[in-house]
């Protein structure tokens, strides 16, 4: 790995309000920008707005503002939401800025001098209402449905071949419409500049295959090498400035503008000032641009040719993510499903949102955003896990720490899963798998909670081995300072606040357990997080709850937890809903009749929590309740608790069989209580 490491997030369209699908990219760039500078990398990341096009101009033109004075407006909205969401850039590029057009007229004017640029014209059909030129197959199949009521934007193909429909369109015989808007198109003849990009489709075949890191994931890179195996066409650079003004002029031909891609491609270099300069030399090339799978063939084919063109290196690395959708549709304006990101931080606070976007789903794939999922995570991830453990260990502030010196063997383990935890994290993170690299690292959240349970401090605290207290803390406030040192690239703010109570001032990755001083002291505290209700919160996140049923019958009355007979098959899920539900190893304590049914027992379970949970099995039929004490059996720990016949219930025991087979599923081998199940 190199010393150091330039990252990028694309330049957002100014125009467009920002959503979650931006957020993503910009925290996951601001993760691993964070984590390369915990590591003492020198670490430049870079951000910002595209803000030329035709999108902008007319945007502006109907708020009455200059173009210009619309994107100084509105680039302060995506600079206030970084702010929000804690994101620490170290460059924010706006492709108006004197700084960036210059390098975009540099590059032009050196590509023209080199003859990679040439003027060709190019006759099309134009439509003055999408402002774009379409091709003959295109205006034949539009204009053929436009003749064909019914069938106008639709997938029915035309009856006549399309060649007889082309050659109708050029006789006059089919009046030509626009594709898109089914206004008529005009035939025009348009002087243009082209970029010899299908010069460099060999050079960009040879690069990807000789650098396979190069773009990732995988199946993106072939993708990329699949559109390159085709013929790669020349790439028009120029719009006339009398159809688009709002760009960057050509220098050699002041009356076309530069296309929005090649202007915006640029910010990545153009940041670092005129190429040759000190910024230059020190970050370029890139080590990661970040991107979304949409945009990723700008990102490979168009800027790795533009970059060989120039006689400058491609980005190390491009890395294109999956997208966010709702109810697995894409998120847009007009079907009104568009996540603000602003209102996740309102409600679970900035570094729960960063967790849960980077815990939920897999970095490279596609994932569904659900303000239940969302609800989910902190419940479970930072109330039950993160929060305990802190909790925990910070309310011991008082109890001077032991010297550092020999484990004993709880300790010892606790240091080994720390030793994997960690490591896991660092090739996790290092690989962009931040949900791999979270679960690696609440291995060791969870095994903190359990070295509290093993070493109970407060049956120390009690008996007055106060030396044994004191080894036990140093273990807890070691791991509390591994883990939240880890975990400050993505929940900053958390880290610092539980740093600061372990009276450090910034992260140390050192996983050992003899950092802290004997004489530090630790502060207590409010809990980090608390659990949040899922009524006010869905509501707060904008979830409408479901109109009460028409009352054509007497209210059914709650079910109790039976054991299910039925063998029907439910539809497929994906390995991450199935991840949704916490199972955990639950230790019986107790068993007793339930006061008011008799199918149902009362249990007290532990599942490796500072208190056993209570829960209502309808299993009376089935077990004698003293039987099962003792017993180890499987929890479903993160379902909401519900009240059954007027006695709580904080999870569900898993058992098989229909209701004379019933029996409770437990492990083969005595795993300790809490243990994950999965
Ligand atoms: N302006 C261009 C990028 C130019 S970079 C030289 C652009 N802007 S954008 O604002 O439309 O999109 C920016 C990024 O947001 C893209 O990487 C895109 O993939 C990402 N996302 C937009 N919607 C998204 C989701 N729903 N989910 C995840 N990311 C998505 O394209």
């Amino acid at each position: 790995m190199a010393e150091r490491f330039y990252v990028t997030t694309p330049i957002y369209y100014v125009n467009d309000a920002p959503h979650i699908g931006h957020a993503y990219t910009t925290i996951a760039a601001d993760t691993i920008a964070r984590w390369h500078r915990l590591c003492g990398r020198d670490t430049r990341f870079l951000t910002g707005t595209d803000e030329h096009g035709q999108k902008v101009m007319r945007a502006a033109a109907k708020l009455g503002r200059t173009p210009q004075e619309h994107c100084d407006l509105l680039h302060e909205r995506f600079k206030a939401l970084w702010v929000k969401l804690g994101v620490q850039y170290d460059d924010f590029i706006r492709t108006t800025e004197p700084r960036h057009q210059a390098v975009v007229r540099a590059f032009l004017q050196k590509l023209w001098d080199k003859g990679e640029i040439y003027p060709k014209d190019y006759a099309g059909w134009y439509s003055t209402s999408a402002e774009r030129f379409w091709t003959d197959d295109e205006v034949a199949v539009a204009s053929w449905q436009k003749a064909h009521p019914g069938t106008q934007g639709s997938a029915v193909a035309p009856a006549e071949p399309v060649a007889d429909l082309v050659a109708k369109l050029k006789s006059g015989a089919l009046s030509p419409v626009c594709p898109d808007s089914g206004q008529p198109v005009e035939w025009i003849t348009e002087r243009n500049f082209f970029f010899r990009m299908g010069a460099y489709q060999d050079r960009l075949l040879a690069h990807i295959e000789a650098h396979p890191r190069c773009i990732q994931p995988d199946n993106r890179r072939n993708e990329v090498l699949g559109f390159l195996r085709k013929p790669l066409e020349d790439l028009c650079i120029s719009r006339p400035k009398a159809r688009l003004p709002w760009g960057i002029p050509l220098p050699f031909a002041e009356d076309y503008v530069t296309y929005v891609w090649f202007d915006a491609l640029t910010n990545y270099v153009s940041a670092l000032g005129e190429p040759g300069g000190e910024l230059h030399a020190r970050y370029w090339p890139a080590d990661l641009h970040l991107v979304g799978k949409d945009i990723l063939t700008f990102h490979t084919v168009y800027w790795f040719s533009m970059l060989m063109a120039l006689g400058l290196e491609p980005p190390r690395q491009v890395y294109a993510h999956g997208w966010w959708t709702v109810k697995r549709e894409k998120m847009s304006k007009s079907v009104g499903n568009v996540v603000d990101p602003m209102r996740l931080v309102d409600v679970f606070g900035v570094d729960a949102t960063r967790y849960f976007l980077l815990r939920e789903i897999p970095f490279g794939y596609d994932g569904d955003y659900s303000p239940e999922a969302a609800l989910l995570r902190f419940n479970s991830d930072l109330v039950n896990d993160f929060s305990n453990l802190v909790h925990r260990v910070v309310k011991w502030a008082d109890v001077p720490l032991a010297e550092a010196g020999q484990l004993g063997e709880l300790d010892a383990a606790l240091l080994a899963a720390a030793e994997r935890a960690t490591a896991g994290f660092r090739v996790q993170v290092e690989a962009l798998q931040f949900r791999d690299a979270l679960e690696a690292l609440w291995e060791l959240v969870r095994a903190g909670n359990k070295y509290v349970d093993s070493a109970a401090p407060w049956a120390l605290a009690k008996a007055g081995d106060t030396a044994r207290l004191a080894q036990v803390l140093r273990a807890l406030r070691e791991v509390q300072r591994i883990v939240v040192s880890h975990l400050a690239c993505v929940m900053p703010a958390t880290a610092a606040d539980v740093l600061g109570r372990l009276g450090l001032s910034a992260p140390d990755l050192r996983v050992q357990f003899d950092v802290l001083a004997a004489d530090s002291t630790a502060r207590a505290g409010d809990p980090l997080y608390m659990r949040l209700d899922a009524e006010p919160t869905l509501a707060a996140l904008g979830v409408v709850p479901a109109a009460a049923p028409a009352a054509v019958s007497a209210p059914k009355p709650a079910k109790e937890p039976a054991v299910s007979e039925t063998a029907a098959t439910p539809a497929t899920i994906t390995y991450d809903e199935f991840a949704k539900v916490a199972l955990r190893v639950g230790l019986i304590q107790s068993a007793e009749k339930h006061p008011n049914a008799d199918r149902l027992l009362v249990l007290k379970v532990d599942v490796g929590e500072e208190v056993p949970r209570q829960i209502v099995a309808g299993i009376a039929k089935f077990y004698e309740p003293e039987v099962l004490v003792g017993k180890r059996v499987v929890v479903v720990t993160n379902l909401a608790p519900a009240k059954l016949r007027g006695v709580e219930s904080q999870g569900m025991l898993l058992a098989a069989g229909g209701s004379e087979i019933a029996s409770l599923l437990m492990p083969l081998h005595e795993v300790a209580a809490g243990a994950v199940v999965k």
